[in-house]
């Protein structure tokens, strides 16, 4: 028997080489297709990072118009898939939203077409289908009839739009979008490894995005900032912070939205959320949100010597809260903005594939002895 190295977690192991997006962890920095994310969330918008992840270069003007003009044909959902949500209006909007994107392979022509040009034109229609699901799920489920993308708005301004039916101000449209732009990708977390897993055996970019959004649920993925917003509830003031965070990590619990696998320094995400999050609260006059983050932010200052910094969903929970999105939809979002990272990766691992099938080390028992049913009593 071979000597077996065990990294539990995965930790620290590369399995594959990519040029979707760099991550210097000690750091705290983060590149997409080499461009710094602080350039992307100051100066980009979420279509032209989605066009540079995708196809590995800043568009040109001709180029950006033409995947905005595909985003806007795909704002609306087959009826079939409309229906389907209707009958599951009462689950969690991530489940909704999973069970959406499985079921728009039954109706996309290009599902099994595993080709390159037909995988980037399925991942720009899930982007747009993805928001169209995710915001009249919503209206559905609250009684309201789904409102139509008005293609004329960027996407982040449709989300709020169809969300709301009112149409959002310039700010909260570029705080949409930059959200958007900061959660679009970020190398081999836990959803884009599944998603990469899918492709690995060739299955199609809907499957490979149905496993991605089934392991983005989780708390310590994507479900952190619906647990920073009900964290910051808890606390219900600044004065509490200290005793709250001191409590919860006496009883050896995690405070959610500080920590990360890779960063051991600040996530570099993290600033650009933590602004809008201060101007949106002075704007909608409630400066409270920001205040009590701030005080958990300093009251877990001394963590940052262990490696423990504020993480990208630490503001934006916030965020979300001020611009009048109900926590339950706060995954989905990261969801919708992840939908282009998780199609880049899943065309690198179409390009260069290798089935992806990890070792486990057996640790039960050997070679048993076989009772038969009615001998067992
Ligand atoms: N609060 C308190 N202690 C923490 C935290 C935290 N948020 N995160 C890590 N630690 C401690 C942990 O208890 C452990 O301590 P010890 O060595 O004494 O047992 C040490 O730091 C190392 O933790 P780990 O779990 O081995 O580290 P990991 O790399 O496996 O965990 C993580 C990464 C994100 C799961 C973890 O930091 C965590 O649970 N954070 C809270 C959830 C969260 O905010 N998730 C969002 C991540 S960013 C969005 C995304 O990309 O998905």
């Amino acid at each position: 028997m071979t000597d077996i190295v065990l990294k539990k977690g995965l930790k620290d192991v590369y399995f594959d080489t990519t040029e979707t997006s760099y991550i210097d962890g000690s750091v705290g920095k983060l590149l997409y297709r080499g461009y710094n994310i602080h350039d992307l969330a100051e100066k980009s918008t979420f279509e032209e990072t989605m066009y540079l992840l995708l196809h590995g270069e800043l568009p040109t003007t001709k180029q950006l118009e033409s995947i905005k003009g595909q985003l806007a044909d795909s704002l609306s959902l087959p009826e079939p898939v409309q229906e389907i949500i209707g009958h599951v209006k009462n689950a969690h909007p991530m489940d909704v939203l999973r069970t959406a994107v499985s079921a728009l392979s039954s109706t996309d022509p290009e599902v099994s077409d595993n080709s390159e040009a037909a995988t980037l034109r399925k991942g720009v229609r899930l982007t747009a289908q993805s928001l169209v699901a995710i915001t009249s799920h919503n209206r559905i489920r609250d009684g309201k009839t789904p409102i139509s993308a008005d293609p004329s708005l960027s996407l982040a301004g449709n989300f709020l739009y169809t969300l709301h039916g009112e149409r959002p101000t310039k700010e909260e449209t570029e705080l949409m979008d930059k959200d958007f732009i900061l959660h679009a990708e970020h190398g081999s977390n836990a959803s884009a490894f599944g998603a990469r897993v899918a492709a690995s055996t060739l299955a199609d970019v809907h499957a490979s995005i149905t496993a991605g959004l089934g392991i983005l649920k989780g708390p310590l993925h994507g479900g952190a900032a619906e647990a920073v917003m009900k964290m910051s509830q808890d606390i219900g003031d600044e004065a509490n912070a200290g005793a709250y965070i001191k409590e919860k990590i006496s009883a050896g619990g995690r405070v959610m939205g500080f920590g990360h696998r890779v960063y051991k320094a600040e996530d570099p995400r993290a600033r650009h959320l933590r602004e809008g999050c201060r101007q949106l609260g002075e704007k909608k006059g409630q400066p409270k949100w920001f205040r009590i983050l701030s005080a958990v932010a300093e009251e877990m200052k001394p963590y940052g010597s262990k490696g423990i910094h504020v993480n990208v969903d630490f503001w934006s929970g916030a965020v979300y809260h001020l611009l009048g999105i109900p926590e339950d939809l706060f995954i989905p979002i990261f969801a919708l903005g992840r939908v282009p990272g998780w199609t880049a990766q899943v065309l690198e691992q179409f390009a260069d594939n290798i089935l992806l099938r990890p070792l486990l080390q057996y640790d039960g028992p050997m070679d048993l002895e076989y009772i038969p049913l009615e001998k067992r009593g």
